[in-house]
Parts: C-alpha cells; structure tokens; sequence
C-alpha cells in the first residue's frame, strides 16, 4: 500500500508549487486508508528521555505543524512524531512564495517563518487523542512579534505538556528575525530556567514531561561549548541537532540558492553530523541526543547513530524518497546490527564521534 502510495503520489506532487503540495500530501494522509504500521523489530526499541519508542525513526518538526495527522503518521511506521512548530498566538508566517525544492540537489530551502495556528488550536487537537499509543512530542517557538519570548516558551509549556510525550524548545528557526539569538549563553540561561519551572508547574501527579533543546547547525564550535554547558548545567532531558542551515555548501540549483530561508535535506548532512559528533563529545553522556539533517537512507540513519544519535528525525527524505522510507531505513538497520553482532543499537551511539570531529571541516 505505501509503494502503491508513493507511486500514485510522489510523481504528481512533484509537479506542483511545493506549499500547495504539501497540503495535498496532509490531505492524502487524511483521507488514505493506510493499514496499521507492522510491529517493529525489538532490538530496534530504544530508551531515551525515560521514554520507550519502538524504532528510533522520527518525523522532524515542521511537517505536521498544527498536529493534524500525528496518528496517520504513525501509520508509516515512524517511532515518534514531532509536530509543531507551535506559537503561543496564531500567525501567519512570512509571504509565499516561502517553500523552494532544490531538486537536483535533493534539498529544501525553507523560509515559512513559524506559520502557526496557536497553541489553543494545537493543544485542543492533542488533547482529543490522549490515550492513543505512540510517542508525540511539540516543537515550540515564539511569536514574531513577541515582546518577551521566553514567556511564550513558558506559555506553550504550560498549555501543552499534559498531552504530548516531549517538549522541543526551538530556538534555531533562522526564519523568525532574532530568535537564534536565544542560543547565547545568558538568554539561553533564562529560557531554560523560565521552561523548567513551567514544566515543573505542568507535571501531573509529579511526572515531569521531557523537555529538549534543538539547535541550529550554523552555531560556532564557541557556542556550541557554551549551549552544552548551560543545557547541561540545567539538566535538560536530551538536544536535537539540528534545524536547517543558513549556510549553503556548494548546490547544483545554484538560482534557488540564493533565496532566503533555512536549507535542509541531502546538502545538510554532512554539516549537521558533524555538529552532532561535536555535540556528542561535549555532552558526555549526560543526556540523549536526536540527530537531524539529510536523513535519507538507513546508511545516512546508521552514520547518525554512530555520530552519537540515540535517535534519528527526518523531513525532507520523505519529499524525495516517498513514504517507503521510514520501513526501508529500519530494514537497513536491523541488518546494520546483524552484520555488526549488535544487540542494540545503543552499542553503536557515538562510536565514530570522536573520528567525525578529527575530519576537515564539511565544505
Ligand atoms: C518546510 C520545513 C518546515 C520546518 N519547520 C520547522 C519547525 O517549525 N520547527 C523546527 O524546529 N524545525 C523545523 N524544520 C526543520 C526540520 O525539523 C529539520 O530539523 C530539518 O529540516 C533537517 O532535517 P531534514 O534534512 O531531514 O529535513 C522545518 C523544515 C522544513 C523543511
């Protein structure tokens, strides 16, 4: 059924304007009568952020921003759904066109600016399906025009913990004018603080809800010391590395890339493993990671894990890898492991972290 879909499908949303075809692969979605994904192989089952997911495979922010098939996703055999990008306020988001497929390098360039339809909407949704199986975290931003930021962090914290599995504080959107700027040592100081104590208000019968930090790949490796030092210094529950990249490695579409926004997919593998290997080597251990960025193959999931991911997200592989994806990289890394007599994949976590970090930097 998913080949059927993927065939059907892929062809025709290609030819489209790639805003209008994401909304009709949101609708398929709706509408497809997928049966239930099959049951994952058990040594793909991983434990992280006191969480149990059954593989390690996750849809990224930003392709179910208002939580509108977080269940239909489950259906493709993903181990957890992040949705959102989520604001406190409903907003539009910056003008169209804002979504460019570079095809021929097998990115996206994204300038959405953290379209929203508010957290009241969001939540509402979530709520409806507390008590279905699977793993649903939120991301979390600020509005654009926000006059304290961190509050809105707080805001989303409080309406949304009590019906999601985790929490993403994003501060790396490069699309919202400033927001990175929350990745600098003291107004990540105040955020983190501010976030967990609203979600030590939001525990219920005192189970806190795992809150986790993404980050931009275009930090300095400066930065970088200085964000694990105040994530860790504040216990958070695990980091996502990362969102999209303001930078542009060398692109085949070299017209699309010159638009503004945040590019991901294929050209941002390279740097976005390396800047997992350099967070894994600052985190030591202290709390999981998520690695993101041009995630596309079970070999680009396995290089990740070996980077030092826990667990995996992925986006922009599903636009042109087509929904076979999710079962084809879990295929790859159940024979991954039997090939390398691993009995989980937790064996594998970091195992090349410190070779990743002695390679030049990726072009
Ligand atoms: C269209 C689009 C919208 C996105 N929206 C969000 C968002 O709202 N919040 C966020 O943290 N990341 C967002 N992202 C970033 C993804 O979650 C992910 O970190 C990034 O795309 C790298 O993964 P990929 O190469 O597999 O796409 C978005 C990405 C794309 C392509």
């Amino acid at each position: 059924m998913i080949g059927l879909f993927d065939r059907l499908a892929a062809p025709l949303l290609r030819t489209l304007d790639p805003e209008t075809a994401h909304g009709l692969a949101l609708n398929a979605l709706k509408l497809a009568p997928l049966p239930p994904a099959r049951p994952d192989d058990e040594k793909l089952q991983v434990h992280a952020f006191g969480l149990t997911f059954p593989n390690p495979v996750g849809l990224a922010a930003g392709f179910d921003k208002h939580a509108e098939v977080v269940d239909q996703l489950f259906r493709l055999g993903f181990g957890f759904i992040e949705a959102g990008g989520v604001t406190p306020l409903p907003q539009a988001g910056n003008p169209k066109p804002r979504l460019f497929r570079l095809d021929a390098d097998q990115g996206i360039i994204n300038r959405l600016g953290l379209n929203s339809e508010g957290v009241d909407a969001v939540s509402a949704r979530l709520a409806q399906r507390a008590g279905l199986p699977g793993i649903v975290g939120i991301n979390i931003g600020a509005n654009k025009d926000s006059v304290d930021r961190t509050a809105d962090y707080v805001a989303c914290i409080e309406t949304l913990a009590p019906h999601v599995g985790f929490l993403t504080i994003n501060v790396s959107s490069p699309n919202t004018p400033g927001l990175r700027n929350l990745q600098q040592a003291a107004a990540l100081d105040e955020v983190l603080s501010r976030s967990i104590d609203a979600r030590e208000r939001a525990a219920v019968a005192g189970k806190r809800k795992p809150l986790l930090l993404k980050i931009a790949p275009d930090l300095t490796l400066g930065d970088l010391d200085d964000v694990v030092g105040v994530a860790r210094r504040h216990r958070i529950d695990g980091m996502i590395v990362g969102n999209t990249t303001i930078s542009r490695p060398k692109l085949r579409e070299t017209a699309k890339a010159a638009e503004q926004g945040g590019l991901s997919g294929r050209p941002l593998f390279a740097l976005s493993t390396r800047m997992l290997a350099e967070t894994f080597v600052r985190v030591e251990g202290a709390f999981p990671l998520i690695g993101a960025g041009g995630v596309d193959s079970g070999a680009a999931a396995f290089a990740k894990i070996k980077a030092g991911a826990n667990l995996i997200q992925l986006y922009s592989g599903l636009v042109y890898r087509g929904i076979g994806l999710v079962g084809a990289i879990k295929r790859d890394l159940v024979d991954f492991m039997r090939v390398g007599k691993l009995d989980s994949l937790n064996e594998a976590v970091g195992r090349d972290a410190a070779a990743v970090t002695a390679e030049p930097w990726p072009a």
